[in-house]
């Protein structure tokens, strides 16, 4: 058995996350079943360096998939940012001096929620708004088809950032030199160019792709290791409170992270649980008494 299992906790127990508890040594993992709002309570304030939060986006649709289902429903967007507000100002309180929040939408709340996250974090916080471009799935026929979500970007302090690259594109190789550099300044060609904030290299979770667990709207590892990657150190801890099928947890394992991570749905944790035991990771699961 790889992984612990306790009944209802209490997080002091568990914390302070700098302790040895959750340090290399003990599981590097704690997934925790409830709702967020109630167990983020019991986090001391400035003790994980990343947050990841990919709630419910307000589409009004149930999700549901084979392994697993949630409720996603409708609500006027400032009525859906006033009710992520309270999770919202937890996740911040819970970062550290340095510390960066990740909030992933699309285009049914995140106007709303940016107002709300300048509020809550302050405007000079506000750091990207990362378009994640995608195919497939439906398409509108009286509408552009809607193929991207959002990751709003909101840190403290001077962040933590390491920068991507990209090799360059054929032509500029080809070239050998930057267009807007002087024309004297060669660039500097395998050491590529630094990734913007719109990103089409990566494709979504569906059909016979190796990674789906049948969750729905799992995202893919390689959109959260690059976020992890960029946003954080080795060693640090990243925390998701909606976990879904828990593919934050193992991007943060594989680029040597901790994670915290918790799901309100038994299922969701279920298959959390699953996927870290089939990786091999070590863990520790709780569940928190309904509040
Ligand atoms: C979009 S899914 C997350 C998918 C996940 N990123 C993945 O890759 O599988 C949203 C999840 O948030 C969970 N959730 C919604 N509200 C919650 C709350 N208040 N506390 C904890 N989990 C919540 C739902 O059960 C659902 O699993």
């Amino acid at each position: 058995m790889r992984h612990s299992e306790g009944g209802s906790a209490e997080l002091p127990a568990l914390f302070p996350v700098t302790g040895p508890e959750i340090r290399p040594g003990a599981e590097p993992v704690l997934l925790v079943e409830g709702r967020a709002e109630a167990w983020l309570t019991m986090l001391p304030a400035g003790s994980v360096q990343l947050v990841y939060v990919d709630p419910p986006f307000g589409t009004g649709k149930r999700r549901e998939s084979s392994a697993g289902a949630y409720d996603d429903p409708a609500a006027h967007p400032r009525e859906y940012a006033e009710a992520l507000r309270p999770l919202l100002e937890l996740l911040w309180r819970a970062l550290d001096e340095r510390g960066t929040l990740l909030v992933h939408l699309d285009h049914h709340a995140s106007h709303y929620v940016k107002v709300l996250l300048d509020d809550t974090c302050g405007i000079g916080a506000f750091r990207n708004e990362i378009v994640w471009c995608y195919n497939g799935g439906g398409v509108a026929r009286s509408d552009y088809a809607r193929k991207h979500d959002v990751i709003l970007r909101y840190a403290k302090g001077e962040p933590r950032f390491h920068v991507v690259r990209r090799p360059y594109k054929e032509n500029t190789q080809a070239v050998g030199r930057h267009s807007t550099y002087a024309k004297e300044v060669a660039i500097d060609l395998a050491r590529g160019t630094p990734l913007t904030d719109w990103w089409t290299d990566i494709p979504t979770v569906t059909g016979w792709n190796p990674e789906r667990v049948g969750y729905p709207t799992q995202k893919p590892l390689m959109l959260l290791e690059r976020l992890i990657t960029t946003c954080s150190d080795a060693g640090d801890l990243v925390l998701d409170p909606c976990c879904g099928s828990g593919t934050t947890a193992l991007a943060a394992r594989r680029q040597g992270r901790m994670a915290l991570i918790g799901d309100r749905s038994p299922a969701a944790v279920a298959v959390s649980a699953e996927r870290l035991q089939a990786a091999g990771e070590v863990f520790r699961r709780v569940r928190w008494p309904e509040g």
